[in-house]
């Protein structure tokens, strides 16, 4: 299929790491995958033997297959052609393994922030007939610069009764860049040492964009750009296409994830949720 390549300079980081994510995340995805991602996802995807599947930022294509072990067909679409190739290749292992079914999987370079490759997208796959049951986009919104294209599309290739779910780090505790504190003290009636942890939260309505931690200690390559949004920016562009939000999760670790050895590590803040999740669909109709 012919595809779009976009000079979004967001992406160059993605191409320069695919390789490492895809080491990273492997077979299974790490601990946010497992542990809040997909329980998150189930719950709010539900995916049917029968569905047609988008997935959105697939990174090395977890998701994807995910669904296409639930017995869906999918297409998974990346920004970067590199992480595509990842992905694709990840997926042939799984095939020659027999972890799943043969061609449940197609892959595509698709980046959701540019009119072009939607619009090469939806040429080859928007018939009516053809349009998708379910669409996600899991941890990968805080990636993008801009979600107006976004939302558009995702409410013209969804089905009648589909849904898109969309994961995201939580704007709140972690897009806005809120400090961790840590504040010590001892006890006067146990003599024990106390350790309280806090965020502070200096900014949420205007954050410029981040560099992220991930690849950070590669000096030759910058780290990927983060794009906070307060809640309302992220919401308004799916409710002005004319889709409404009907479930809404906020996933946490809990105390069996603790890091006693990293004090600071951000899943001892257990009374912060790291991920947002989201389900947009069209609203029903009254006759
Ligand atoms: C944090 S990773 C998540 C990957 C995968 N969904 C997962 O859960 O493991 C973010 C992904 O977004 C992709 N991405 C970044 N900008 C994009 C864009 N404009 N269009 C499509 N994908 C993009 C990156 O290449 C990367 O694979």
């Amino acid at each position: 299929m012919e595809t779009h390549h976009s000079n979004n300079p967001s992406l160059l980081p993605w191409e320069a790491h695919a390789a490492s994510w895809d080491e990273t995340m492997g077979d299974d995805g790490n601990q946010y995958f497992s542990a809040l991602e997909l329980p998150v996802l189930k719950k709010l995807v539900s995916p049917r033997p029968e569905d047609r599947a988008l997935d959105l930022a697939t990174g090395n294509g977890l998701v994807a297959r995910w669904l296409a072990q639930e017995g869906a067909s999918v297409v998974a679409t990346d920004g970067s052609k590199a992480m595509t190739e990842q992905a694709r290749i990840r997926t042939r292992d799984w095939y020659q393994r027999g972890r799943l079914p043969k061609d449940k999987i197609s892959f595509e370079v698709l980046d959701v922030t540019d009119q072009s490759s939607w619009e090469l997208f939806v040429a080859s796959h928007g018939p009516i007939t053809k349009k998708f049951d379910i669409i996600t986009m899991n941890m990968g919104i805080m990636d993008i610069h801009d979600i107006e294209p976004l939302a558009v599309y995702v409410k013209q290739l969804l089905e009648q009764n589909g849904r898109f779910v969309a994961t995201l780090l939580h704007p709140l505790f972690f897009t806005s860049g809120a400090d961790r504190q840590i504040t010590v003290r001892e006890d006067p009636t146990t003599g024990q040492r106390q350790l309280d942890r806090s965020l502070v939260l200096r900014r949420y309505l205007n954050v410029p964009p981040a560099r992220q931690l991930l690849f950070s200690d590669d000096p030759g390559s910058q780290p990927p750009l983060c794009f906070h949004r307060p809640l309302h920016e992220l919401f308004a562009p799916f409710f002005r296409a004319g889709l409404i939000m009907d479930a809404l999760e906020e996933m946490d670790f809990d105390e069996s994830f603790r890091e006693p050895m990293r004090e600071h590590a951000a899943r001892n803040y257990t009374q912060f949720p790291k991920i947002l999740a989201f389900r947009m669909r069209f609203a029903p109709s009254n006759g």
